[in-house]
């Protein structure tokens, strides 16, 4: 399919209402948040490590929002800013745990899934599909699905010397990567990431796939899950359930479609805000792996994530008790002076540290290596093909938006 097809096949409009921060899709979790949070972040930060409050409330939005232990009105609310004590709490899942209470192995809802395991029980299901996800393993994601992708996109534009990147290219790709390594067919892509709000119909799209491939296996990833052996307590294995493949087939659309979109749109305005290094960068691309990280740390797309206190704590002098909910502020976490010189400057020849933007401890993204993989192939794609990539001086310029799910307005570029 050609990439204007493929375009066509996935409607710009629908895309468009999917991926724009700004609809009443995305402002659940605070999407329409348009200040700068990171200085109110710096403030909290200073004044102590642990405070009282959702990081919205603390950061001025005073409305429910939703997002990974959120909104929980029931449950005490902590939230931490710094990086060494979001580290301690990474590295301690027996009192600060990914689990609201007990999974049921027989729901799809990511809720269900590895994201809210613990212990063993996370390692074994991890574990099943790690090496699909190891960075030797990112050369089979570009092979198959992102170079692909990413081509047919920019076929979609390259002779019209004008492009809105955040939407018709960043948005796209990493969704058609994922819902390609399913073996779902492009003009179904869609579908499946507008029925993510409504997960029974997703497994309906899912279900002719998942079983055909334990009919027949093929080079894609809802095969190894069909193929895969779980471990039991007792020693004996047995092969995934229905119900276990859709729910990590969910997973791995919502944890990883929505973020690499954004980090990508992210990446590409910090660069074209800033001419000088996107030329450096187009010059010598060993440069890009520090753009992105950079990026990665400066402005992490989602700047939070939460644990559940297990038994009562004290944490840096404030009680914590059992069933309290702690919300770690890796976004402020990444801007700890404590650890990095000025933390606010986007400066890619900074000594490269970790970060915490693909989390910490057990539960770190499983899926960083793809992300990687596709913001590094879309931007070469972008400075191989599109000469000259700037900015379009005439359109209205990007702005960084969001609260929990942070990202770019729109990204109008000229070229040629
Ligand atoms: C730039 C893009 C991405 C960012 C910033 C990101 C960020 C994160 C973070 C912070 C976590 C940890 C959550 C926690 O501590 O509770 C996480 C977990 C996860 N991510 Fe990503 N992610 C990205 C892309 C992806 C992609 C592309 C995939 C899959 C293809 C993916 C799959 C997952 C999965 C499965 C988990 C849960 C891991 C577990 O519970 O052990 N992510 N991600």
């Amino acid at each position: 399919m050609s990439g204007t097809n493929e375009t066509q096949a996935l409607g710009r409009d629908r895309i468009r209402k999917l991926f724009d921060l700004r609809s009443s899709y995305n402002a659940v979790s605070g999407g329409d948040f348009t200040d700068d949070p990171y200085p109110v972040w710096h403030e909290l930060r200073e004044r102590a490590v642990v405070h009282e409050g959702t990081v919205h409330e603390l950061t001025g939005v005073h409305r429910p929002l939703r997002f990974q232990g959120l909104p929980l009105p029931d449950r005490p609310h902590f939230s931490v800013f710094g990086y060494a004590a979001l580290d301690e709490i990474y590295r301690n899942s027996e009192v600060f745990s990914s689990s609201e209470g007990d999974t049921d192995p027989n729901s799809t809802a990511v809720a269900n899934s590895m994201l809210s395991m613990d212990g063993t029980r996370h390692r074994r299901y991890r574990a099943l599909v790690q090496p699909s996800f190891v960075p030797a393993r990112a050369q089979w994601w570009i092979t198959n699905w992102i170079q692909h992708t990413v081509h047919n996109l920019i076929d979609g534009f390259a002779e019209e010397g004008r492009a809105e990147l955040n939407v018709d290219f960043c948005a796209a790709i990493p969704v058609l990567t994922i819902t390609g390594s399913f073996g779902v067919p492009v003009e179904q892509a869609l579908d499946v990431r507008e029925a993510l709000h409504n997960p029974a119909e997703v497994v309906a799209m899912l279900a002719p796939i998942v079983a055909a491939r334990r009919e027949s296996p093929q080079d894609d990833l809802i095969s190894v899950l069909t193929q895969a052996e779980l471990k039991d307590d007792d020693g004996t294995t047995h092969r995934l359930s229905d119900a276990e493949i859709y729910s990590f087939a969910l997973l791995l659309l919502f944890a990883g479609s929505g973020t690499t979109w954004k980090q990508m749109g992210i990446t590409i305005t910090a660069l074209l805000q800033r001419p000088d290094l996107l030329r450096a960068v187009n010059e010598d691309r060993s440069l890009l792996r520090p753009a992105i990280e950079e990026a990665l740390r400066w402005m992490p797309t989602d700047p939070m994530f939460s644990r559940h206190v297990t038994r009562d704590t004290d944490f840096h002098g404030t009680h914590l008790p059992a069933g309290s909910v702690v919300h770690l502020c890796l976004g402020s976490a990444n801007r700890d002076p404590a650890r990095w010189e000025r933390p606010d400057e986007y400066d890619i020849t900074r000594r490269m540290k970790a970060s915490f933007a693909f989390g910490g401890g057990p539960h770190v993204c499983l899926g960083m290596h793809v992300a990687r993989a596709e913001i590094r192939i879309g931007i070469e794609a972008l400075l191989d093909r599109l000469p000259n990539l700037r900015l379009d001086p005439d359109r209205d310029q990007p702005r960084f938006i969001g609260m929990y799910e942070r990202g770019v307005t729109e990204i109008p570029v000229v070229f040629g």
